[in-house]
């Protein structure tokens, strides 16, 4: 296997309700300015993370489009499909062919364009996600799995209604230092705990929205980078690791316990040579306020029912001891689900660059990215250090 290197970065302008582009502009916008970050001239393959381009654009067959238009046409492009995590995965498949040889150049993107349609048809494209028979069928959403967890967990160990809000308002006052974002608002936690409620405990400001948005990145070999990338500092992917769980919450022994997290967590950490106290900056899938607690727990930065209280203790604030979330997670940024696992691996890139501005993390040297799919059902992981 070939060591890799990320070497080109790159989001469309802004996240957001995107009514005057569409899905096609936003992801070739993201691509170019990728392209542009690393200087490159050529690619030799593409992966997409969407979703359900089908349902929110009435779009299939992405990768031929989205290569057409980008002018790369006629390299192979695959679309890659894991509910949230399908920018992860596709992510991980663009790692693997570079490392296994198969592709030198290779594009890694993710878009999503949710706002086309209106909330309803928004909720159900979502809820295809879950579990159709045992969980949609009974009129189950997304807000409505994530509160249950949330009950179980505060339940369980304790956590609070107040532990929950302080995720929002630190994700909030991160993404408020991103001018990229679709909600670059500072709040407190009383505007959080009175928002409007959603799904008992989860008010509004506790669920990641709607958005439309595009990410992609270009990966090369390492020796590749060191050798004609000199532009930037070389950013090797150390880890990567894909895990899976049941769908449907029920199946699982324990409500509060994301073990696809862990599993990908764990697997990325043998292939990093790495431990949780080695990362100096991690995003994770905050797609409710409760999911990063659970997903900090799972990943080993906290024991088991913890996770609350590290955020009552600014544990996980940017000066904090792991800062999590400092692109201001899914709930600042926005969610374009397909686009997610990308716009995370770009952050980390950028704060081991040394380019994250007012959100930078002093000296960080290694990075890693969680990306979630549905309540759990899929996680995608990744470590990425400096060299
Ligand atoms: N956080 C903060 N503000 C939000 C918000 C959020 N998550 N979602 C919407 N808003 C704001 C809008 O900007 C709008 O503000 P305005 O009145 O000033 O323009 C207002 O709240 C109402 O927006 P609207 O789009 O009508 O909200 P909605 O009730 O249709 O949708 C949710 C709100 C929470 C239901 C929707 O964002 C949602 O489903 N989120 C979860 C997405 C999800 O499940 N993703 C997959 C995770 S696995």
């Amino acid at each position: 296997m070939r060591d890799v290197a990320v070497i080109g970065i790159g989001m469309n302008e802004k996240w957001g309700e995107l009514w005057e582009k569409s899905f096609r502009t936003i992801f070739v916008e993201a691509a170019l300015n990728a392209i542009d970050d690393a200087k490159i001239d050529k690619i030799d393959a593409m992966y997409i993370g969407c979703m359900s381009g089908g349902l929110f654009v009435g779009q299939e067959h992405i990768g031929s489009l989205l290569a057409d238009y980008l002018g790369t046409g006629p390299i192979p492009a695959t679309r890659i499909e894991s509910a949230c995590a399908s920018g992860g995965l596709a992510f991980r498949q663009a790692f693997i062919d570079v490392a296994s040889g198969m592709s030198d150049i290779v594009l890694a993107g993710g878009v999503e364009k949710m706002l086309d349609v209106d909330g309803g048809a928004t909720t159900y494209a979502l809820s295809t996600a879950a579990d159709q028979e045992y969980e949609c069928f009974h009129g189950i959403t997304f807000p409505g799995l994530y509160a249950m967890i949330a009950n179980a967990h505060m339940h369980k160990y304790g956590t609070t209604r107040k532990q929950l809000a302080q995720v929002a308002v630190k994700n909030h006052k991160n993404g408020s230092m991103n001018p990229r974002n679709q909600f670059p608002f500072e709040t407190d936690i009383d505007s959080v705990i009175n928002s409007v409620m959603i799904a008992d405990p989860l008010t509004i400001m506790d669920c990641s929205p709607v958005t439309d948005g595009a990410a992609a990145v270009i990966l090369c070999p390492l020796d590749l980078a060191k050798e004609k990338f000199k532009d930037h500092p070389v950013i090797q992917v150390i880890g990567s690791g894909h895990a899976t769980d049941s769908i449907a919450l029920h199946s699982r022994k324990d409500l509060t316990w994301l073990s696809a997290v862990e599993l990908s967590g764990k697997n990325t950490y043998k292939m990093a040579d790495k431990n949780p106290s080695d990362i100096d900056v991690c995003e994770v899938h905050d797609c409710f306020t409760i999911a990063e607690i659970c997903a900090t727990e799972a990943l080993g930065f906290f024991e088991p029912g913890k996770g609350g209280m590290a955020v009552q203790d600014d544990v996980t604030a940017i000066e904090g001891k792991i800062p999590i979330n400092t692109s201001g997670g899914l709930k600042s940024k926005g969610h374009p689900v397909g686009a997610t696992g990308i716009a995370q691996i770009l952050e980390i890139t950028e704060q081991l660059r040394g380019d994250s501005g007012k959100r930078q993390v002093k000296d960080a040297k290694i990075g890693m990215t969680q990306n979630m799919g549905g309540s759990g059902g899929s996680s995608v992981c990744h470590i990425l250090e400096v060299k």
